[in-house]
């Protein structure tokens, strides 16, 4: 072998096995840390055991058909695959149901991020006309007579049951929803290897992609209010409806995208049915806004690279929370 076939050898071979990550990351920045729980509502086991129970029951549904599972399914990271998801009568949300693992993390809550704890956001599904169109004082007298909810509230809250523990309880359930076990978890933590693809994928995530600048974090999102360029114009006034200002219009709380294969569609209205779609959506630098963030621009990824960052983004998930068939 001469000189220069030699070199070109080792250039061949140096793409294929030295492919190194130009952008490092900060693991410790990816690790979840410790959550941040109000004095007034710490976890215990018969506190989640309850918020548990209420979770998955149809009590709260004026025609006991849905609970809290039906549209946050446990099999599929904790939100499901429909456009917008059935409340009471076959009735019709107008938003895409988003996922709450590691919602016990989040600062605000609702897409337009209006809601700031998750006590509170619990109100919203109970009176929502599309979803349980019901009202927890009603729910707290029919939980009243049953002796099994009886116990839990006194054990767990010193006192019967009401739309204090109720909150409460569902809260602390919440909370103990984590998702921390996924590929990207494991190569974190120096467990596992990511493929030559998702590591290039990585790169392009935290580099020329710019999608760190929003959803970079171990939440993957630093919950942002802001507009991605969806559409030019947008049907659901997103955090405008909560503030009436129109430096809100069309702003969106940046999703986590952890578990993000197992929750098509995507966006708040769920128009975009798959990972490519949004990732061409990107790469095509969105539609012209005026709220929107200035680094939503073409990106110029290749087909080839535009693959890469959607092997990333499946790395994210954590397969305890998705039905394996
Ligand atoms: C009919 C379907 C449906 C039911 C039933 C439902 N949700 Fe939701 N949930 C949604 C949708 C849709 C959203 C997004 C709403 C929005 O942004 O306006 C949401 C949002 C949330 C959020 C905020 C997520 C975030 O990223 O800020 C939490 C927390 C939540 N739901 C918990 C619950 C709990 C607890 C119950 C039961 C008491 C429940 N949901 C019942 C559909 C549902
Ligand atoms: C300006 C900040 C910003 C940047 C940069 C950004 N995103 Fe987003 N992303 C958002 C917001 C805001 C939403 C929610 C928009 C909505 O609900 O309509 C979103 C939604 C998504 C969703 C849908 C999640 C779901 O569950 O519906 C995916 C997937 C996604 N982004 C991936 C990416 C990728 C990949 C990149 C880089 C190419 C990127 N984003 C860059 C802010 C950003």
């Amino acid at each position: 072998m001469n000189k220069r076939q030699f070199s070109i050898l080792l250039v061949i071979a140096c793409f294929s096995s030295c492919y190194v990550v130009k952008n490092e990351i900060k693991k410790e920045n990816y690790l979840l840390p410790v959550m941040n729980v109000d004095a007034d509502n710490l976890q215990s086991t018969v506190r989640e055991e309850l918020g548990k129970k209420l979770f998955f029951d149809p009590i709260f549904s004026i025609d006991s058909s849905i609970s809290c599972a039906s549209c946050h399914n446990p099999t599929l990271a904790f939100a499901d695959t429909h456009q917008f998801s059935a409340g009471v009568f076959g009735r019709a949300g107008v938003r895409n149901v988003p996922s709450i693992l590691n919602i016990g993390y989040h600062p605000y809550f609702l897409r337009e991020g209006s809601v700031p704890t998750i006590e509170m956001q619990a109100l919203i599904p109970i009176q929502e006309k599309n979803e349980f169109d019901h009202n927890i004082v009603d729910i707290a007298n029919q939980l009243k007579e049953d002796k099994e909810y009886d116990k839990l509230s006194r054990l767990g809250y010193g006192r019967e049951i009401d739309h204090y523990v109720i909150t409460r309880a569902l809260g602390v359930y919440q909370r103990t929803l984590i998702s921390n076990k996924s590929k990207f978890d494991k190569y974190i933590a120096g467990k596992m290897q990511l493929s030559r693809q998702e590591m290039k994928g990585m790169d392009i995530f935290f580099g020329k992609g710019n999608c760190s600048s929003c959803h970079g974090g171990f939440n993957f999102t630093s919950y942002k209010l802001t507009n991605n360029g969806l559409y030019k114009k947008y049907q659901d006034i997103g955090r405008m409806r909560a503030t009436k200002d129109s430096s809100d219009l069309a702003v969106f709380k940046t999703p986590s995208l952890r578990n993000v294969s197992v929750t098509p569609p995507y966006m708040h209205d769920g128009s975009l049915s798959t990972l490519s779609a949004v990732i061409a959506h990107y790469n095509r630098g969105g539609e012209e806004h005026l709220n929107k963030y200035p680094l939503i621009q073409p990106l110029g990824l290749s087909r080839q690279e535009m693959k890469s960052l959607e092997l990333f983004l499946n790395c994210l998930t954590d397969e305890r929370f998705q039905k394996i068939p």
